[in-house]
């Protein structure tokens, strides 16, 4: 492995904490680009940088020095559309043209599994990127992970306290491969060496089976030790929220803003973060790439044992 000097952007967010630990335990030099504080990672220098400004990227960022890899695991925190367009596309747009400036030669995306089918305007915001950087002539990975941990934790406490599971339709509507934070980082890390993760989109999850929401409320009643116990919402009030704030949203522009966050709510309730096949239309357990060791019950355990907190971030839907 040859060590590398690399911008790291997200190092405040929880993939960008766990991948600046990966890059720094491969040697590589890591400088991350941040808008307040510093990246808490032991060995990975920190610049205070304003993505949103050109000049800023490259006179706090780059500040003139030679790079060699850009590694992004940055994002909005909402998932609005203003902020995904300013963050997920332009933000990085304009780290893409300083990096070329300062030699980089290859950038590692962060994406996500959903766009494979895009409904929502973060989806559009992140496609739109990854599209220029695709024309870019740089040498990218792009990596599309299926669902983190944190965002299938957000009913642990409501059960230990005693209450049902919920799930939309008898909970076996979607599925995922749940993949944990370090596992996914060391996945990211690693694109930086392997060359069969070049020039590629790489959708990947954690270690399978592909499990249900029923599957992950089994699972936490059992470790629980209690009989499992689920609350069913119907689709279709998901499509009457939305379609309430929606047309709410058109008179009071806040409320277009919880309209979007309600389609992603509906999103993450019928879709399913598995490969797509195109030609059938429907999503592929067998198809999705696996890698790590971490599983989601594994995390239930250590987080009911207090050995693991968990940490649900922005993009929760419970
Ligand atoms: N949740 C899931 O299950 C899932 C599944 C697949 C893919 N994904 C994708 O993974 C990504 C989220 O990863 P994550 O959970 O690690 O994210 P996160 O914890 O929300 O972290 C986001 C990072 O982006 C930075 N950022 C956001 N807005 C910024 C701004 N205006 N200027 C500078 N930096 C900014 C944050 O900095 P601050 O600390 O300063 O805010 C933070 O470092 C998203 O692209 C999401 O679509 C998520």
């Amino acid at each position: 492995m040859i060590r590398q000097r690399v911008c790291l952007l997200g190092a405040t967010g929880a993939i960008g904490r766990a991948t600046a630990r990966a890059l720094v335990q491969r040697g590589h030099e890591v400088v991350c680009f941040v808008r307040a504080g510093a990246a808490a990672v032991d060995g990975a220098a920190s610049r205070l940088v304003d993505v949103s400004d050109p000049v800023s990227v490259t006179t706090d960022g780059f500040q003139g020095e030679r790079f060699d890899s850009v590694v992004s695991c940055m994002a909005s925190r909402t998932g609005a559309p203003k902020d995904a367009w300013a963050i997920d596309h332009q933000a990085h747009l304009n780290v893409l043209t300083a990096a070329k400036a300062a030699g980089v030669r290859r950038f590692v995306l962060l994406s996500a599994i959903c766009v494979q089918r895009p409904l929502l305007a973060f989806q559009h915001a992140k496609l739109a990127f990854e599209s220029a950087l695709i024309q870019s002539g740089l040498t990218y990975s792009i990596v599309r992970p299926t669902a983190f941990f944190k965002s299938l934790s957000g009913q642990i406490e409501r059960v230990r306290k005693g209450r049902p599971f919920l799930v939309f339709g008898d909970g076996t509507l979607t599925a995922c491969k749940p993949i944990s934070d370090d596992d996914l980082a060391a996945y990211l890390a690693d694109c930086l060496d392997d060359e069969s993760r070049w020039n590629r989109i790489l959708p990947i999850g954690g270690p399978g089976p592909a499990i249900t929401p029923r599957d992950q409320g089994e699972a936490l009643f059992a470790l629980l030790g209690r009989p499992p116990r689920f609350s069913s919402a119907p689709v279709a009030l998901l499509d009457v929220i939305v379609g309430v704030l929606s047309a709410l949203g058109r008179i009071a522009p806040p409320l277009a803003a919880k309209a979007e966050l309600a389609r992603i709510g509906r999103y993450y309730g019928t879709q399913s973060m598995l490969v797509l096949n195109p030609t059938t239309g429907r999503y592929d357990a067998d198809a999705t790439p696996e890698t790590g060791t971490q599983t989601l019950f594994d995390y239930y355990r250590a987080v009911l044992a207090g050995e693991a907190s968990a940490e649900r971030g922005d993009h929760a839907v419970f």
